[in-house]
């Protein structure tokens, strides 16, 4: 595949109706709950992207079995107790969420293991779930709490009470996961984050007790000797969706229809300040499975968008998504601002910093700070430039907004890198293609 992608036309009007691949956060935790459990679990729809296949050959190298079979993946786990042969390195690719939640996995684990990671991945922050870890008892060899590093854990892992309050949802389940290799209750004052793991653990019947309050959720969990399988059918991926989302809000007399979506009440952030910001965006045949929401997502395209001061509750619920709702802030009458979000700094790339100049590069203006955003939008604004952007990270919601931005606002542009989609959303492309021609 070439590494640049080059567009230089305005999409005309389309009514579509598409589905998106498996949701990553619940394709990424399907593959480490199934590796706990001695019987077969089995899944479809499984996200077949570059940081679920990562998961796939980490758990491989643990002694879990993995079978494809069609639209179908199989993996028989090893139990709580991992096989691990000495000297294991274990590569968690471009992906946090991998990286992060392996390591409380391996809690209980007296041999040493390596974690590595791409360029991005060893640029992130892991203190965030070494301090966790390790007041359970495990000791850490890192650089700066970069990776590569090495982990030995322990037998008997301690309990602990622990405050999460960055409000993520890697490190709420890395500390979920690693209290059930513990003997006791650990408790978990969590900033409110996606709660996947936990309605999966709840479904999993693991003795998993949470008390909602305003911005915190109180987590106990118990540790466990053994754990049930795991059959399920992995709904599509509302940050996937977002950028087709984005594309009709944005686009001339078009409308989209986006079937069988995760709409978890933590994950539909974007749906929330689009709706405030005047978007027309519905979401119906509502349903339940397995303890995660569903629905079909009906949008149109939106005249007349406002701008919003963003409630910063919608942070975490629309962590993935700020790239994309910016453009939407770029198309909308007054200002937008987005603050508390120092976060979007520590993703694959520094989305602050890149999603406020790739603005700039189409003629919005914009300030930014360390954690918030201030944009000025305008309901005419059409790009008329030539605009390369060079994602030395390949980070692939750059990669996707910068293609989102293209179609609906104009300009001769040339988008790195390509290649980028295959972390998160293979068939991307493919997707737009079918949307483009009617
Ligand atoms: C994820 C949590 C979020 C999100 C990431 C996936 C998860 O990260 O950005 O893409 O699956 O738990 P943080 O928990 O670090 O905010």
């Amino acid at each position: 595949m070439k590494k640049y992608f080059e567009i230089n036309k305005i999409i005309k009007p389309y009514e579509k109706v598409i589905n998106v691949e498996g949701d990553k956060s619940l394709s990424i935790r399907w593959v480490l709950l199934a590796s706990l459990s001695q019987k077969k679990s089995v899944a479809y729809n499984l996200l077949k992207s570059e940081d679920v296949l990562s998961a796939l050959t980490c758990i491989k190298k643990l002694g879990s079995k993995v079978k494809f079979v069609k639209n179908k993946c199989e993996i028989i786990g090893t139990g709580l107790n991992y096989k691990i042969k000495k000297n294991l390195t274990l590569n968690a690719g471009n992906s946090g969420t991998l990286g992060r939640l392996i390591l409380g996995l391996l809690i209980n684990s007296k041999k040493k293991i390596k974690i590595i990671g791409d360029k991005s991945l060893s640029k992130r922050d892991f203190s965030r779930v070494i301090i966790p870890l390790k007041k359970f008892g495990a000791k850490f060899q890192s650089q700066k709490n970069n990776l590569p590093l090495v982990i030995k854990g322990l037998e008997n892992p301690k309990k602990i009470n622990f405050k999460e309050d960055k409000g993520s949802a890697q490190v709420k389940t890395s500390i979920i996961f690693a209290a059930l290799k513990t003997n006791g209750v650990s408790t978990i004052k969590a900033k409110k984050s996606r709660n996947h793991s936990e309605l999966l653990l709840k479904y999993l019947k693991v003795p998993i007790k949470i008390k909602k309050a305003k911005n915190y959720d109180f987590i106990q969990v118990r540790g466990i000797n053994k754990i049930n399988n795991l059959n399920y059918k992995i709904p599509g991926d509302i940050s996937s969706c977002s950028f087709f989302i984005v594309l009709t809000i944005l686009s001339k007399n078009s409308k989209l229809l986006i079937r069988n979506v995760n709409i978890n009440p933590s994950r539909i952030g974007i749906i929330e300040i689009l709706k405030r910001m005047g978007a027309s965006i519905k979401m119906i045949n509502k349903k339940e499975y397995k303890g995660e929401k569903i629905a079909d997502i009906i949008v149109k395209s939106s005249k007349n968008l406002r701008g919003i001061n963003c409630p910063t509750k919608f942070n975490s619920s629309a962590i993935d998504e700020f790239l994309v709702i910016w453009l939407v802030a770029a198309r909308a009458k007054g200002i937008s601002t987005f603050k508390n979000l120092s976060e979007l700094n520590q993703k694959e790339s520094p989305r602050l910093v890149w999603g406020s100049k790739i603005l700039r590069f189409m003629g919005v203006k914009n300030k930014v700070n360390s954690s918030s955003i201030k944009i000025y939008g305008n309901p005419n604004i059409l790009v008329k430039k030539k605009i390369t952007i060079k994602n030395y990270l390949k980070d692939h919601r750059i990669f996707m907004m910068s293609t989102i931005a293209a179609l609906t606002f104009g300009g001769e542009w040339k988008i790195s890198d390509v290649n980028s989609i295959r972390t998160s959303f293979p068939t991307f492309l493919k997707i737009l293609k079918n949307i483009e021609h009617n």
